[in-house]
């Protein structure tokens, strides 16, 4: 019976960890634009894809630089990460290592999402941003992630680039701006996602 007990406490905790992750990430709570750390954004949504990325074999490291805060709508980075690390995932089905890079530039952030997996092949190199466009099976791929993606990083006044090695591997560079352009940003300093204050 104490042993049940342990292991139902051990189960909750668990959940009630599951449960804050998925707030963190959905952002449930907000909505809008607001000063965070984009490191904290990467840690959130490598918990959600963490399952996965086990069963898959695939390794994934965080190579985090401590960076200063910008001002964005966290729900909508949020997006464009786990876009970004689904397709990851999905380029090495056989195992691999995924690499999530920041660092501090010029005005803003970079954010790297770096894949061992099978490449993009040249010709198709374009496309890869347009709307509907997958290589995927019809019931896995919408081929809507990238241009989804896209409009969101844009609508931050940044760029979204991609280079490709086919057989080798991915690497796709999100640049935010501290700020997007016109964008108040707030007076509080970067906080925890949890914590975070609405402007
Ligand atoms: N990391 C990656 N490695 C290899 N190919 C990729 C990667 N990311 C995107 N692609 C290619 O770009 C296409 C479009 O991606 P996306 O817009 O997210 O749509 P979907 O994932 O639904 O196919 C994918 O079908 C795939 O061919
Ligand atoms: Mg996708």
């Amino acid at each position: 019976m104490e042993g049940l007990i342990d292991r139902s406490g051990e189960g909750l905790k668990r959940i009630q960890g599951i449960v804050k992750d998925l707030r963190d990430f959905a952002r449930l709570d907000s909505g809008g634009l607001c000063e965070i750390d984009p490191n904290d954004c990467l840690r959130s949504t490598v918990n959600i894809i963490a399952g996965r990325a086990e069963q898959q074999g695939v390794e994934v490291a965080l190579d985090l630089a401590p960076l200063p805060p910008i001002t964005c709508d966290p729900g909508k980075v949020n997006q464009v990460l786990l876009n970004l690390l689904t397709n990851a995932l999905d380029a090495c089905p056989d195992g691999g290592k995924i690499t999530l890079r920041t660092r501090a530039v010029a005005g803003g952030v970079e954010i790297h999402v770096i894949d061992t997996g099978h490449g993009i092949d040249p010709a198709i190199r374009d496309k890869v941003f347009d709307p509907f466009f997958t290589t995927k099976p019809v019931g896995k791929g919408t081929g809507l992630g990238l241009s989804i993606s896209y409009g969101i990083v844009r609508e931050h006044g940044g760029e979204i680039a991609v280079e490709s090695v086919p057989g080798q591997g991915t690497r796709f560079t999100v640049s935010l701006p501290s700020a997007p352009r016109g964008a108040v940003p707030p007076p509080n300093r970067a906080i925890p996602m949890s914590k975070y204050k609405r402007t």
